[in-house]
């Protein structure tokens, strides 16, 4: 009786620990992904502390974020596989370390696993780790932001100013969908900080990202 009850309460156990981990995969618990691109110079300005003290003047990856309409900042910290180094060929590598730098410290290695554990982990069914960040840096090279804002003579200055629409238009202009563009306060400025693409559940197409959290509206924006 008692080897029966042990055993019912086994299976009882089993079984829940079953659907926790069914629910807590979350399979295809996101809607779209947001790829967040930041300006390096104004992440160590509002930072205060880079380990670089002169931060590359390009737009570089921040991160490949699985996102939910109704409540865009998650999923995160989902449980799925914990990162890997040995999963970055030395190819990637090399390619990860132009496109996606830490820019606040100096061990690149480290900004990948946190950006793969809190927020590659949750799409892992859509995109493995390595898929995640080749496709990552795809998507950096294939529109290059800085190139984009230069050519419409959108170039850090210590004095001019631009409104939201100028710097989402020129961006719309070449990629045919509308970004988010994000500011960060820094005295009385409204700085430039990351300009944001939106991809479809499979990463491969692009979207219209909706305007949450972007710079405010009709504050002039500097770029330095
Ligand atoms: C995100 O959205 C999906 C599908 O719309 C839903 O199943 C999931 O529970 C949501 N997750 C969070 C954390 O809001
Ligand atoms: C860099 O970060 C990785 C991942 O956290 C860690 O394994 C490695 O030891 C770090 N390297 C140095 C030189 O601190
Ligand atoms: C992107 O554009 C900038 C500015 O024109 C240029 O310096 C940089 O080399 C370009 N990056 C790539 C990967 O083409
Ligand atoms: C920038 O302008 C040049 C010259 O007009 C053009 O060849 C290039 O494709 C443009 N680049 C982007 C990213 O729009
Ligand atoms: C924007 O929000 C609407 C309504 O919530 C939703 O249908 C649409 O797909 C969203 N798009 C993105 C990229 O968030």
């Amino acid at each position: 009786m008692a080897m029966l009850k042990s055993s019912l309460a086994f299976l009882v156990l089993a079984f829940a620990f079953f659907v926790c981990f069914i629910m807590s995969t979350g399979d295809g618990s996101y809607d779209y992904f947001q790829f967040v691109q930041q300006w390096p110079p104004t992440t160590c300005r509002v930072r205060g502390k880079c380990s670089n003290p002169r931060p590359i003047q390009i737009f570089t990856i921040h991160g490949l974020w699985p996102s939910n309409y109704s409540n865009p900042t998650t999923p995160s910290n989902c449980i799925g596989s914990q990162f890997k180094e040995s999963m970055v060929s030395p190819r990637l590598r090399s390619k990860l370390k132009r496109s996606w730098p830490n820019v606040e410290g100096s061990n690149d290695t480290r900004f990948w696993e946190g950006e793969w554990n809190k927020h590659g982990r949750c799409s892992q069914q859509t995109l493995n780790q390595y898929q995640y960040f080749e496709r990552s840096h795809e998507m950096w090279h294939f529109h290059n932001i800085t190139n984009i804002l230069k050519n419409a003579s959108i170039v850090p200055h210590p004095t001019q100013t631009w409104t939201y629409s100028d710097i989402v238009s020129t961006i719309k202009a070449v990629t045919q969908t509308t970004p988010l563009v994000r500011c960060k306060q820094h005295k009385k400025t409204q700085l430039l900080h990351e300009v944001v693409l939106c991809f479809e559940y499979k990463a491969l197409k692009q979207i219209d990202c909706n305007r949450t959290a972007g710079c405010p509206n009709q504050q002039a924006i500097s770029f330095q």
